[in-house]
Protein backbone atom coordinates (compact mmCIF):
# COMPACT_ATOMS: atom_id res chain seq x y z
CA UNK A 1 0.00 0.00 0.00
CA UNK A 2 1.04 3.47 -0.58
CA UNK A 3 2.45 5.55 2.33
CA UNK A 4 0.91 8.67 0.67
CA UNK A 5 -2.27 9.55 2.38
CA UNK A 6 -2.33 6.45 4.17
CA UNK A 7 -3.74 6.95 7.98
CA UNK A 8 -6.37 9.39 6.17
CA UNK A 9 -7.72 6.15 3.77
CA UNK A 10 -7.49 3.91 6.69
CA UNK A 11 -9.33 6.23 8.56
CA UNK A 12 -7.24 5.67 11.59
CA UNK A 13 -7.90 7.99 14.53
CA UNK A 14 -5.63 6.90 17.20
CA UNK A 15 -2.65 4.75 17.52
CA UNK A 16 -1.12 2.88 20.33
CA UNK A 17 2.76 2.13 20.71
CA UNK A 18 4.21 -0.50 23.39
CA UNK A 19 8.34 0.66 23.03
CA UNK A 20 8.87 -2.87 24.17
CA UNK A 21 12.60 -4.74 23.38
CA UNK A 22 14.99 -1.99 24.97
CA UNK A 23 16.73 -4.24 27.85
CA UNK A 24 16.93 -7.24 25.08
CA UNK A 25 18.52 -4.73 22.22
CA UNK A 26 21.02 -3.45 25.07
CA UNK A 27 21.57 -7.41 26.13
CA UNK A 28 22.14 -8.93 22.80
CA UNK A 29 25.25 -6.29 22.25
CA UNK A 30 26.23 -7.29 26.08
CA UNK A 31 25.21 -4.01 27.21
CA UNK A 32 23.57 -3.51 30.68
CA UNK A 33 19.84 -3.48 30.04
CA UNK A 34 20.13 0.34 31.04
CA UNK A 35 21.75 1.14 27.69
CA UNK A 36 18.67 -0.06 25.65
CA UNK A 37 16.83 2.77 26.85
CA UNK A 38 18.45 5.87 25.90
CA UNK A 39 18.39 4.18 22.04
CA UNK A 40 14.61 3.54 23.19
CA UNK A 41 14.39 7.44 23.17
CA UNK A 42 15.64 7.84 19.66
CA UNK A 43 13.28 5.49 18.14
CA UNK A 44 10.42 7.23 20.40
CA UNK A 45 11.86 11.01 18.42
CA UNK A 46 11.97 8.85 14.82
CA UNK A 47 8.52 7.25 15.22
CA UNK A 48 6.82 10.49 16.52
CA UNK A 49 8.31 12.34 13.19
CA UNK A 50 6.83 9.46 11.32
CA UNK A 51 3.54 9.68 12.68
CA UNK A 52 3.93 13.42 12.07
CA UNK A 53 4.40 13.00 8.92
CA UNK A 54 2.37 10.42 7.61
CA UNK A 55 -0.86 12.51 9.40
CA UNK A 56 -1.55 10.42 12.82
CA UNK A 57 -4.45 12.33 14.52
CA UNK A 58 -3.85 11.01 18.18
CA UNK A 59 -0.94 8.68 18.90
CA UNK A 60 0.19 7.26 22.43
CA UNK A 61 3.11 5.78 23.63
CA UNK A 62 3.66 3.63 26.71
CA UNK A 63 6.53 4.77 28.59
CA UNK A 64 6.64 3.63 31.60
CA UNK A 65 3.81 1.42 33.67
CA UNK A 66 2.48 1.52 37.36
CA UNK A 67 4.21 -2.00 37.54
CA UNK A 68 7.51 -0.98 35.83
CA UNK A 69 8.90 0.86 39.55
CA UNK A 70 9.58 -2.86 40.64
CA UNK A 71 12.76 -2.70 38.32
CA UNK A 72 16.11 -3.02 39.68
CA UNK A 73 16.88 0.53 41.17
CA UNK A 74 19.16 1.41 39.17
CA UNK A 75 17.43 0.94 35.98
CA UNK A 76 14.40 2.82 37.65
CA UNK A 77 17.34 5.73 38.51
CA UNK A 78 18.71 5.43 34.89
CA UNK A 79 15.10 5.93 33.48
CA UNK A 80 13.84 8.84 35.61
CA UNK A 81 17.20 10.89 34.29
CA UNK A 82 16.63 9.76 30.92
CA UNK A 83 12.79 11.07 31.35
CA UNK A 84 13.80 14.16 33.11
CA UNK A 85 16.38 15.09 30.31
CA UNK A 86 14.01 13.96 27.75
CA UNK A 87 11.67 17.22 28.87
CA UNK A 88 13.40 19.38 27.57
CA UNK A 89 12.68 18.27 24.31
CA UNK A 90 9.12 17.63 25.03
CA UNK A 91 8.87 21.38 25.32
CA UNK A 92 10.00 22.02 22.00
CA UNK A 93 7.00 20.08 20.32
CA UNK A 94 5.17 22.95 20.74
CA UNK A 95 7.01 24.62 18.15
CA UNK A 96 5.74 21.50 15.91
CA UNK A 97 1.90 22.25 16.65
CA UNK A 98 2.33 18.73 18.87
CA UNK A 99 -0.48 18.52 21.88
CA UNK A 100 1.28 17.09 24.46
CA UNK A 101 -0.80 15.12 27.25
CA UNK A 102 0.83 12.86 30.59
CA UNK A 103 -1.45 10.08 30.78
CA UNK A 104 -1.28 7.90 34.35
CA UNK A 105 -1.37 8.45 37.76
CA UNK A 106 0.26 11.54 39.13
CA UNK A 107 0.85 10.55 43.03
CA UNK A 108 4.62 8.61 43.11
CA UNK A 109 6.42 10.64 40.16
CA UNK A 110 9.11 12.55 41.20
CA UNK A 111 8.68 16.34 41.93
CA UNK A 112 11.56 17.29 39.19
CA UNK A 113 9.92 15.48 36.38
CA UNK A 114 6.31 16.03 37.43
CA UNK A 115 6.78 19.86 37.24
CA UNK A 116 8.56 19.43 33.36
CA UNK A 117 5.69 17.33 32.94
CA UNK A 118 3.26 20.20 33.67
CA UNK A 119 5.11 22.64 32.04
CA UNK A 120 5.77 20.67 28.49
CA UNK A 121 1.75 20.59 28.43
CA UNK A 122 0.87 23.57 29.38
CA UNK A 123 3.35 24.68 26.62
CA UNK A 124 1.38 22.75 23.99
CA UNK A 125 -2.00 23.69 25.18
CA UNK A 126 -3.10 25.98 22.45
CA UNK A 127 -1.88 23.66 19.74
CA UNK A 128 -4.23 22.19 17.03
CA UNK A 129 -1.87 19.57 15.32
CA UNK A 130 -1.54 15.81 16.52
CA UNK A 131 -1.74 14.58 19.97
CA UNK A 132 1.08 12.77 21.05
CA UNK A 133 -0.18 11.21 25.07
CA UNK A 134 3.04 9.47 26.71
CA UNK A 135 1.75 6.95 29.46
CA UNK A 136 3.90 7.64 32.27
CA UNK A 137 3.20 5.76 35.86
CA UNK A 138 0.55 4.40 33.77
CA UNK A 139 -2.05 1.39 34.01
CA UNK A 140 -4.88 0.06 32.30
CA UNK A 141 -6.53 -1.13 35.73
CA UNK A 142 -5.06 2.22 37.56
CA UNK A 143 -6.74 4.22 35.30
CA UNK A 144 -10.34 2.30 35.36
CA UNK A 145 -10.55 2.51 39.23
CA UNK A 146 -9.58 6.26 39.30
CA UNK A 147 -12.35 7.18 36.88
CA UNK A 148 -14.58 4.93 38.87
CA UNK A 149 -13.29 6.76 42.16
CA UNK A 150 -14.22 10.31 40.56
CA UNK A 151 -17.72 8.92 39.02
CA UNK A 152 -18.52 7.71 42.91
CA UNK A 153 -17.16 11.47 44.12
CA UNK A 154 -19.75 13.12 41.43
CA UNK A 155 -22.52 11.39 42.31
CA UNK A 156 -22.01 11.53 45.77
CA UNK A 157 -21.82 15.46 45.20
CA UNK A 158 -24.45 15.51 43.13
CA UNK A 159 -22.73 16.28 39.88
CA UNK A 160 -24.06 13.61 38.22
CA UNK A 161 -26.93 11.19 38.90
CA UNK A 162 -26.50 7.95 36.53
CA UNK A 163 -23.39 6.96 34.36
CA UNK A 164 -23.29 5.28 30.86
CA UNK A 165 -19.67 4.56 28.58
CA UNK A 166 -20.03 8.57 27.17
CA UNK A 167 -19.75 9.67 30.60
CA UNK A 168 -17.08 7.26 32.28
CA UNK A 169 -14.71 7.69 29.26
CA UNK A 170 -14.87 11.11 30.55
CA UNK A 171 -13.44 10.62 33.44
CA UNK A 172 -10.26 8.39 32.10
CA UNK A 173 -6.64 9.86 31.61
CA UNK A 174 -7.95 10.14 27.66
CA UNK A 175 -11.38 11.70 28.00
CA UNK A 176 -11.62 13.34 24.57
CA UNK A 177 -9.59 11.49 22.61
CA UNK A 178 -10.75 8.46 20.28
CA UNK A 179 -10.78 4.95 21.46
CA UNK A 180 -7.72 3.21 20.18
CA UNK A 181 -7.65 1.49 16.54
CA UNK A 182 -4.49 -0.16 16.12
CA UNK A 183 -2.10 -1.07 19.19
CA UNK A 184 1.51 -2.01 18.02
CA UNK A 185 4.07 -4.11 20.33
CA UNK A 186 7.61 -4.54 18.59
CA UNK A 187 9.59 -7.10 20.15
CA UNK A 188 7.97 -10.56 19.70
CA UNK A 189 5.54 -10.56 22.93
CA UNK A 190 1.82 -10.80 22.37
CA UNK A 191 0.40 -9.37 25.19
CA UNK A 192 -1.49 -5.42 26.59
CA UNK A 193 0.53 -5.71 29.62
CA UNK A 194 -2.13 -3.29 31.45
CA UNK A 195 -2.34 -0.83 28.36
CA UNK A 196 -5.39 1.28 27.47
CA UNK A 197 -7.28 -1.79 28.06
CA UNK A 198 -10.58 0.47 28.17
CA UNK A 199 -10.00 2.31 25.32
CA UNK A 200 -8.93 -0.75 23.13
CA UNK A 201 -12.03 -2.95 23.23
CA UNK A 202 -11.69 -2.86 19.46
CA UNK A 203 -8.72 -2.48 18.70
CA UNK A 204 -6.72 -4.61 16.21
CA UNK A 205 -3.25 -5.91 17.45
CA UNK A 206 -0.13 -5.86 15.66
CA UNK A 207 3.15 -7.59 17.17
CA UNK A 208 6.48 -7.24 15.40
CA UNK A 209 9.73 -9.04 16.05
CA UNK A 210 11.86 -5.81 15.84
CA UNK A 211 13.20 -4.54 19.02
CA UNK A 212 12.35 -0.91 19.98
CA UNK A 213 15.47 1.04 19.45
CA UNK A 214 15.01 -0.58 15.95
CA UNK A 215 11.68 0.24 15.17
CA UNK A 216 11.55 2.51 11.93
CA UNK A 217 8.90 4.41 9.71
CA UNK A 218 8.94 1.30 7.22
CA UNK A 219 7.71 -1.03 10.64
CA UNK A 220 5.16 1.62 11.00
CA UNK A 221 4.14 1.67 7.71
CA UNK A 222 4.04 -2.04 6.99
CA UNK A 223 1.99 -1.98 10.70
CA UNK A 224 -0.57 0.28 9.26
CA UNK A 225 -0.58 -1.56 6.12
CA UNK A 226 -1.43 -5.00 7.93
CA UNK A 227 -3.78 -2.83 10.01
CA UNK A 228 -5.76 -2.11 6.35
CA UNK A 229 -5.93 -5.65 5.76
CA UNK A 230 -8.10 -6.36 8.65
CA UNK A 231 -11.89 -6.70 8.83
CA UNK A 232 -13.38 -4.51 11.95
CA UNK A 233 -16.76 -5.55 12.43
CA UNK A 234 -17.34 -4.09 16.13
CA UNK A 235 -19.51 -7.31 17.02
CA UNK A 236 -21.27 -6.47 13.51
CA UNK A 237 -21.19 -9.06 10.97
C1 LIG B 1 10.27 -1.70 27.75
O1 LIG B 1 11.42 -2.36 27.28
C2 LIG B 1 10.56 -0.28 27.84
C3 LIG B 1 10.43 0.47 28.96
C4 LIG B 1 9.98 -0.04 30.26
C5 LIG B 1 10.79 1.88 28.92
C6 LIG B 1 10.38 2.61 27.68
C7 LIG B 1 11.12 3.83 27.63
C8 LIG B 1 11.68 4.36 26.56
C9 LIG B 1 11.52 3.82 25.20
C10 LIG B 1 12.49 5.55 26.76
C11 LIG B 1 12.09 6.72 26.00
C12 LIG B 1 10.78 7.27 26.14
C13 LIG B 1 10.56 8.56 26.35
C14 LIG B 1 9.18 9.09 26.31
C15 LIG B 1 11.65 9.48 26.63
P1 LIG B 1 12.12 -3.40 28.25
O2 LIG B 1 13.17 -2.69 29.02
O3 LIG B 1 11.06 -4.08 29.06
O4 LIG B 1 12.78 -4.39 27.25
P2 LIG B 1 12.87 -5.96 27.41
O5 LIG B 1 11.47 -6.47 27.24
O6 LIG B 1 13.76 -6.34 26.30
O7 LIG B 1 13.42 -6.26 28.75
Amino acid sequence: MEADNLVQRLGIKHIGIIMDGNGRWAEKRGLPRKAGHPKGAEAFRRCLNSCVKLGIPCVTFYAFSTENWSRPKDEVDALMNLFLSFMDEMMKLSSKNIRLRFIGAREGIPEKILEKMEEAESRTVGNTGMWCCVAFNYGGKEEILHAAKKAMQMYKDDEIDSLDEEKFSSFLYTSGLPDVDLIIRPSGEQRLSNFLIWQAAYAEFVFMDVLWPDFSEADLIAALTEYGKRNRRFGGV
